[in-house]
């Protein structure tokens, strides 16, 4: 099963997925909207092709969203996960990989959608945050969630040893339910 990941920054969850040796997809693109972000470095190392534009660089949205659709179409990607992908998808994606797009975020959603939801679930100070898988849709964060784990927040946290403890579920969690996923939707669908 051909997928490509998505994102803007680090990438220790682009990472994670393509050091997890029992993924059952391959990951023949990296798509990266960011052209100074460390992920593509990795894509890179591991012999990953890239897809990476500048948004800045287009008049709109839906501009260099049918450029990177040409790129999702050439390179036969069946499934598309977000990984820190810092960018909401326009109608025109989100209709296209319908149900083949996934997300992780660092909250359990509903709770602290958007940016910095580490810090946000710090600064409400709850006792627990987490984890979420969900399907993309065109809302922020708004998809129908697969997955949840929960992450205990301590009373010395900060949004660094905090980030730590939640990206270790992530890179655990991400390729497990991605797996899951995949093989429960190839029951259903012998095209892929
Ligand atoms: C992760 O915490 C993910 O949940 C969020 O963005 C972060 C990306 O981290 N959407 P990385 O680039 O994978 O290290």
């Amino acid at each position: 099963i051909r997928v490509a990941v998505f994102a803007s920054g680090d990438g220790s969850n682009f990472q994670a997925l393509l050091d997890n040796e029992d993924l059952v997809c391959e990951i023949v693109l990296l798509v990266c909207d960011n052209p100074g972000a460390k992920v593509i470095e990795r894509a890179e190392n591991a012999g990953i092709p890239t897809y990476v534009f500048d948004p800045n660089e287009y008049k709109s949205k839906l501009e260099y969203e049918l450029h990177l659709l040409k790129a999702l179409v050439n390179a036969e990607v069946r499934w598309m996960f977000l990984a820190g992908y810092m960018r909401i998808l326009s109608p025109l994606l989100v209709e296209v990989g319908e149900d083949r797009i996934l997300n992780i975020h660092p909250s359990l959603l509903p709770a602290f959608p958007g940016k910095d939801a580490i810090k946000q679930a710090l600064e409400a100070g709850v006792e627990k945050t987490g984890v979420t898988v969900h399907y993309v849709d065109e809302g922020i964060d708004t998809g129908r969630i697969v997955a949840q784990e929960e992450v205990e927040i301590l009373p010395n946290d900060t949004e660094k040893t905090l980030k730590e403890r939640i990206q270790r579920v992530e890179h655990r969690l991400y390729p497990q339910v991605i797996n899951d996923v995949l093989i429960e939707f190839s029951k259903y669908d012998k095209g892929i």
